[in-house]
């Protein structure tokens, strides 16, 4: 199975990205950013997911702040915990004594070519992590990232949550030089679960019936949010390329993250063109392409992610 560590800021689709990873993937390690949260609370919520699978993964707190400027935090859909809609069990053991970007080094070291680097939140430790040690693109399999869109966003007209929580952080791991797959919330808003699933899932056992309270309140918060009426499982789709990648159509395209912009920080600006074999004239060339950008989900994919819950249930005493 590929050894998968989940940098993460769980975050209700967070834990749902916990549970696929470590249903269908070897999930070595999970490391915590700010985000849905403070660092602190979406670290206990991580505690308390490792305890709720009854695994013993490493986890490890990371930043709690982005390189530049102040954090944000999705408090108004999430919860006040980050993870309200469900008590999760007291964990019986704390994180790791060392910080994420540690976790990330040693483990990429061990599972040499072999680690995926899933991102689940804002990029600040990876890409410290990138910065203090060059070889981790050497070791890494891959990057794999939820964040961005190529429609609308979600914190400003045009940009998404993870992207615009950390910029720079962002942009310095698309352009890090490792084969990366992004999965963008114009992507990931048609892959939501709705009222049939939660009630499926509160069928269950008790892993099982805590995802589907927390996906009930994800989705009334999301309802009266954003108006949607499915609960997007936007995190679990960044695991999709390692897992079964027919279920998601990639593109391989240049991807940047716009810094500057007034109107548009944070933005994930995406070569969607396609241009012909002719002189250009007016038109700009293309950037290089550094990233695989998912265009199309199968439909078989929701369906799959609800099933590993219920499995990886079915697993636990
Ligand atoms: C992303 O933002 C967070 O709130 C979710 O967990 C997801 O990672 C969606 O924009
Ligand atoms: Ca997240």
């Amino acid at each position: 199975m590929t050894p998968v560590l989940l940098d993460c800021d769980p975050g209700h689709d967070d834990a749902v990205a916990m549970i696929y990873a470590a249903h269908h993937m070897n999930l070595v390690g999970v490391t915590t950013v700010f985000g849905n949260q403070s660092i602190d609370l979406v670290t206990n919520n991580a505690l308390g997911l490792r305890q709720l699978m009854q695994r013993d993964f490493p986890v490890a707190k990371g930043a709690g702040k982005p390189l530049v400027g102040e954090r944000i935090e999705a408090g108004v859909v999430h919860g006040k915990t980050g993870l309200d809609g469900a008590e999760l069990p007291t964990p019986d053991r704390g994180a790791e004594d060392m910080h994420a970007v540690e976790l990330i080094l040693r483990t990429a070291r061990a599972h040499r070519g072999e680690l995926v680097l899933a991102a689940t939140g804002a990029l600040t430790n990876v890409a410290l992590a990138l910065s203090v040690e060059p070889k981790l693109r050497e070791w890494l399999r891959g990057i794999t990232i939820m964040g961005g869109s190529t429609g609308s966003g979600n914190v400003t007209q045009c940009a998404e949550f993870n992207i615009y929580a950390d910029p720079e952080a962002a942009d310095a791991v698309l352009m890090a030089g490792v084969e990366t797959w992004l999965v963008g919330l114009d992507v990931t808003r048609r892959v939501g679960v709705g009222a049939a699933d939660i009630a499926r899932l509160r069928q269950g056992g008790r892993l099982a019936r805590t995802m589907g309270d927390l996906l009930d309140f994800f989705l009334q918060s999301l309802k009266r949010v954003q108006g949607i009426d499915t609960a997007s499982l936007h995190d679990p789709c960044a695991l999709v390329p390692f897992i079964d990648p027919s279920l998601m159509e990639y593109r391989h395209t240049g991807v940047r993250v716009e810094l500057a912009g007034g109107l548009t920080r944070g933005m994930t600006v995406a070569e969607l063109r396609r241009l012909g074999n002719v002189p250009l004239g007016y038109m700009r060339p293309s950037p290089p392409a550094n990233v695989h950008l998912a265009r199309e989900p199968s439909p078989r994919l929701l369906p799959h992610i609800v099933q590993a819950m219920l499995d990886f249930d079915a697993t636990l005493t």
